[in-house]
């Protein structure tokens, strides 16, 4: 298992690797769907991961995967969040991450990649 090299946050910077991301310091209400996505050019990274970091905690909670087309969700997650996009092929990669948002979901949202789970 090889994990991702970068991490982009949603809310802040990305580090590492030219990763893109939407929109950052998104404001938005309940009831909204809210869509970030996140892209990058590992062409052979068939795997995303989101992860949520919540305002005063410093660990990353895994929120799900897609994995070529597969998505699998957190079970916490389940409800409101989920994943949308297409890894398989060879071509640059983009991956969503869509929030319904019912209650706060204030966070730091980020997405990260590697080759395989
Ligand atoms: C998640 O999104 C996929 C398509 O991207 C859709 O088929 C599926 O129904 C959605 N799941 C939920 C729980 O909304
Ligand atoms: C990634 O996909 C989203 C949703 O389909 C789209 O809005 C966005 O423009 C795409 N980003 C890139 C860099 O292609």
């Amino acid at each position: 298992m090889i994990w991702f090299l970068f991490f982009c946050c949603v809310a802040g910077g990305c580090l590492g690797l030219d990763v893109r991301q939407s929109e950052s310091d998104l404001i938005t209400k309940p009831g909204d769907k809210v869509q970030i996505s996140c892209s990058h050019d590992k062409t052979d990274y068939y795997l995303m991961l989101w992860y949520q970091r919540s305002p005063g905690n410093t660990a990353m909670t895994l929120i799900g995967y897609l994995y070529h087309k597969a998505v699998t969700m957190e079970k916490p997650y389940k409800e409101d969040f989920n994943l949308s996009g297409d890894l398989s092929g060879t071509t640059a990669k983009n991956g969503s991450l869509i929030v319904t948002l019912k209650q706060d979901h204030s966070a730091v949202y980020y997405c990260a990649a590697s080759e395989a789970r």
